[in-house]
């Protein structure tokens, strides 16, 4: 029986190449970076299944190079680099890696409301730079989080499980209306929290944390006018995806104290950041590391494998992101 050739667009925990190797020829990038798109295009062309990044566009020109195509695998719970209806529209099962980095992402927009509020990355600086005078009862003040109002922007699987780590900070909880006007039953009846316009989230949230994924809807949703809604001394963090703030806005309303502080996971062109957003010390900066436990990279590609396997072998991947192409619902 002739095994499937399988290509990895960047080298992935080990537990999931093994677990490919087990049923297919596979090649990883031996490049320590995301491929260019002419690498990348020239890299698939033989390729009976692909495991990629959330940095791969995976859109009809990938479709076309890649023409022996069966399954793609992304390796990230997010999906907008997909073009899913192309996919589905040329009968190619895709998928992602839900459930398996819900927890590590949580906890890291939690480490990023943390550090904003109480200015931990600015004055670990002072520290290192020894000119530390000594304690002082005017130094460094930062925000409360107990008893203040959390807003959940994306109320899906990372937003649910952050807004649930608030129950150790008495924290009152508003999330933002789904436009299909779903509620969360989960926050609603473990938290009592409010369904909520974004005005109001704005209007109301001392931190507002960003968890909904990128789409045309979603993209630039935090501007200037947004911004100007919020209480001059919110918090903003972002962990999903960095188009949703307009990062040069972003830049205008941390200097001009419009909003006081920000934690970012994400970045509008990364690896790039928005120019003057480095020196300000009201924002922390982190680069993409929301999945970035061991045990959340090993499920990652464990799930991949296991996606893009049950493509080739025509059953059901666990978690497919068009599953009428394989005839399934
Ligand atoms: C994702 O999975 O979408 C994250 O951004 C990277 O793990």
């Amino acid at each position: 029986m002739t095994l499937p050739n399988v290509f990895v667009t960047r080298k992935i925990p080990e537990n999931g190449l093994e677990l490919l190797r087990s049923r297919a020829k596979v090649r990883v990038s031996d490049q320590d970076r995301p491929l260019t798109r002419q690498e990348l295009l020239l890299a698939v062309r033989e390729a009976d299944g692909v495991i990629g990044l959330l940095s791969d566009r995976i859109d009809a020109e990938f479709f076309d190079a890649a023409s022996r195509l069966r399954g793609y695998a992304n390796y990230a719970v997010g999906y907008d680099n997909i073009d899913v209806a192309e996919a589905t529209r040329r009968g190619i099962p895709v998928s992602n890696t839900p459930d398996v980095l819900t927890k590590a992402t949580a906890e890291l927009a939690w480490a990023l409301i943390f550090a904003a509020a109480r200015r931990v990355v600015e004055t670990d600086g002072v520290m290192r730079s020894g000119l530390w005078p000594g304690w002082g009862p005017l130094q460094f003040i930062g925000a409360d989080v107990s008893g203040k109002t959390l807003g959940i922007v994306g109320a899906g699987r990372i937003g649910t499980a952050t807004a649930m780590m608030s129950r150790g900070f008495d924290m009152r909880v508003l999330y933002l209306e789904s436009p299909s006007g779903r509620r969360n039953p989960a926050l609603d009846d473990t938290l009592g929290a409010e369904c909520v316009p974004f005005d109001r989230l704005l209007a109301e949230s001392d931190f507002v944390s960003v968890h909904c994924p990128l789409t045309p809807d979603t993209r630039h949703l935090f501007d200037m006018d947004a911004f100007r809604k919020m209480k001059n001394s919110a918090v903003l963090v972002n962990t999903a995806r960095g188009p949703v703030i307009k990062e040069d806005d972003l830049v205008r309303a941390l200097r001009s104290g419009e909003i006081a502080a920000a934690g970012l996971d994400v970045y509008e062109n990364e690896p790039r950041m928005a120019e003057g957003l480095a020196a300000l010390s009201n924002a922390v900066l982190l680069p993409h590391v929301g999945s970035a436990t061991r045990s959340s990279r090993e499920a990652m590609a464990d799930l991949a494998a296991r996606n893009l396997l049950a493509m080739l072998s025509g059953q059901k991947p666990p978690t497919c992101l068009n599953p009428k192409v394989l005839g399934l619902s």
